[in-house]
């Protein structure tokens, strides 16, 4: 998305949201649903459109880990690491996926398809190790079924 893109999607969701009290986190999860990321760009608009300094929303925007400010890969990749997953082997299958995937956390696939990204519980706690990719929890996930997600979602 270009420049004149992300300006124009601020621009909108401000337009809606910039009267609502608290109207920051609206707005920065509108802009992180719209756009995948909250660009660092739009950080002076929404500042402006609200009236706050940049060091402000760059602060709420670092502050809250859900926001990222890199493009992400093409699907989003969210694996649990709480208490109860860890308790049933999150920390192995993260490795496992780390490994087939060829990136670290926080980071990307070299082809931009999955971007691989820690949470901290999914509300699936007794069904644990849980991932979710793009907007579909999985449960009781394994290195074996973890492997034919991902083939599944490359397809
Ligand atoms: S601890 Fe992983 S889903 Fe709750």
């Amino acid at each position: 998305m270009t420049t004149p893109d992300v300006q124009g999607v601020v621009r909108d969701i401000l337009a809606r949201l910039a009267d609502e009290p608290g109207g920051l986190l609206p707005i920065l999860h509108e802009l992180q649903d719209t756009l995948g990321y909250v660009p660092q760009e739009a950080l002076p608009q929404i500042a402006a459109g609200l009236n706050l300094s940049r060091a402000e929303v760059h602060g709420v925007v670092s502050y809250y880990h859900h926001f990222r400010t890199d493009k992400p890969g093409r699907q989003v990749l969210q694996m649990c690491r709480a208490e109860a997953c860890k308790s049933m082997g999150a920390d192995a299958l993260i490795a496992h996926a780390q490994q087939r995937l060829g990136c670290k956390l926080h980071e990307q696939t070299a082809d931009g398809a999955f971007s691989l990204e820690p949470v901290f519980c999914l509300g699936l706690c007794s069904s644990s190790p849980a991932l979710m990719l793009g907007h579909t929890l999985h449960a009781r996930m394994t290195p074996a079924k973890f492997d034919a997600l991902i083939e599944e979602a490359r397809s």
